[in-house]
């Protein structure tokens, strides 16, 4: 007769016949969970910790279990371990060479404990630590376009809307905007980490256990600021990964954004930035090519983070309560965004002090564009012509510089009193592009001393993220 138990599963009791291999295969994690190895022993140490302090285990087995449990975390690092596809996932591979390496009392750590609330808490804990390392990165390459501002602070771009040129603006005032963006993402990091922070433990199964485990033991062991207050909800919502990647997928949006804006800067039709040859490649067949892959690479890669948004809610919706093997599909879509996300701040963070500000053509672009425009009709307007009527003539004004070639500064004062007479020989000080930027001189303005205060206020906020550090694992 066939016997389950010849092939050692620890489940294998209730059964008569072996797993069919495909089967096997098919439903197992250990491939991709097997990277959160070292939060899984972290959780088991923890746990044997507690069950010890309530006496449920003596001090001598709780001993036995946490020095076995370190030296398989060793074996796994020096490459020695033999993960199994039949142990499934990377709970039962380690509890399983736990009992190979201590013997029976290997067998007691499992006590009170289910691999639905394990497996929650793993993942918690892991995303915990990414989420601190994420938000480092996404620092640095806040503190990199800072620092791009601050050296690029008088430097004049065109503004745009409708990728037409509007007003000018400072590059300093430009890289702000990432910087604030960026800012929220800092912001909404910082906030899933609070709902991501809390432990599954002691939910067990579904039910609770009926050990007289604390809780609160535990969660101070590992560093979770709560518990979660419902066991059912606990082993089985991943609504705290449906919170980070949708964090993530915004911060891509970002990320995406500002790379079309790179790809877009380092075209030789704009002209305005050089990435660094570093952060580009070049072409097999064209010579002169010098590609932006980077950024580009980045935009790409925002659709993949959507789609593991959609995934996950999609794995979650129509769900029973409480674990259902369902929930094993959380961990790709996690990983990927988690590996992605990191891998694109990283490049980004790296790249911007690469970046060459070519501050003469981005003038040269402004002064072509009529960007003054708007400060020709303010000007009218401080003479007391009304907006409207100001507008239309400037509006005039332009089409003649347009059929001329010239740019509004470059008419001479009776060309532009041909427009309106109330125009005096001081309209040249709004005309200049320096004008234009130094007059917008508000907090959020262009102005470059309003841009230089606000580097400084960022910094600030900047340094208020408390990012946590990682903490047992
Ligand atoms: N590998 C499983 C997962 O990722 C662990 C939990 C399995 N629990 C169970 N009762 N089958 O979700």
């Amino acid at each position: 007769m066939s016997d389950a138990n010849d092939i050692d599963k620890p489940w294998a009791g209730r059964f008569t016949a072996p797993t069919d291999a495909f089967v096997e295969a098919f439903t197992a994690s250990v491939g991709f969970d097997k990277r959160m190895y070292k939060q899984d022993i972290a959780g088991s140490i923890a746990h044997a910790r507690m069950l010890a302090h309530v006496g449920v285990l003596t001090e001598q087995e709780c001993q036995a279990i946490i020095g076995g449990l370190q030296d398989i975390q060793l074996e796994i690092e020096r490459g020695e371990f033999a993960w199994s596809t039949t142990l499934e996932d990377v709970h039962m591979n380690i509890e399983a060479r736990l009992t190979d390496r201590i013997g029976a009392t290997g067998k007691k750590l499992h006590t009170g404990r289910s691999r639905n609330d394990q497996v929650a808490t793993d993942i918690r804990l892991y995303l915990r630590d990414q989420i601190g390392v994420m938000a480092r990165e996404l620092r640095r390459l806040q503190e990199g376009l800072l620092e791009l501002a601050e050296r690029e602070a008088d430097t004049i771009m065109p503004g745009f809307t409708h990728l037409q040129t509007a007003q000018p603006v400072t590059f300093g005032h430009h890289m702000l905007a990432w910087v604030e963006m960026l800012m929220r993402d800092q912001s909404r990091l910082a906030d899933c980490y609070q709902r991501v922070n809390v432990m599954p433990l002691g939910a067990a199964a579904l039910a609770g256990t009926t050990y007289p485990v604390d809780r609160e033991f535990t969660a101070r062991e590992l560093g979770f600021d709560a518990i979660a207050e419902n066991s059912l909800d606990a082993v089985s919502d991943r609504d705290f990964a449906i919170e980070f990647v949708s964090t993530a997928a915004t911060l891509m949006m970002h990320l995406s954004r500002f790379s079309e804006e790179l790809i877009l800067w380092s075209s030789a039709q704009f002209d305005f930035v050089d990435l660094g040859d570093s952060f580009c490649t070049g072409s097999s067949i064209m010579p002169q090519k010098k590609n932006p892959d980077v950024p580009e690479l980045v935009r790409g890669k925002t659709g993949r983070v959507y789609g593991h948004l959609m995934s996950l809610l999609t794995l979650m919706k129509g769900q029973p309560l409480a674990y259902n093997k369902d929930n094993q599909e959380d961990k790709e879509p996690l990983f990927d965004t988690l590996d992605n996300v990191k891998g694109c701040l990283r490049l980004f963070a790296d790249m911007m002090p690469q970046i060459t500000v070519k501050a003469e053509n981005m003038r040269e672009a402004a002064r072509r564009g009529f960007s003054t425009a708007t400060d020709l009709a303010d000007y009218l307007v401080r003479k007391g012509m009304p907006f409207r009527d100001a507008h239309e003539v400037v509006g005039k004004a332009v089409r003649h510089g347009v059929e001329t070639g010239k740019d509004l500064a470059e008419m001479a004062l009776a060309e532009l009193q041909g427009f309106s007479e109330i125009i005096t020989q001081d309209v040249f000080g709004v005309l200049t592009l320096e004008g234009s930027v130094a007059a917008r001189d508000h907090i959020g303005g262009t102005a470059p001393e309003q841009v230089r205060s606000a580097i400084g206020r960022a910094r600030d906020r900047l340094s208020q993220f408390k990012l946590a550090e990682p903490i047992q694992t």
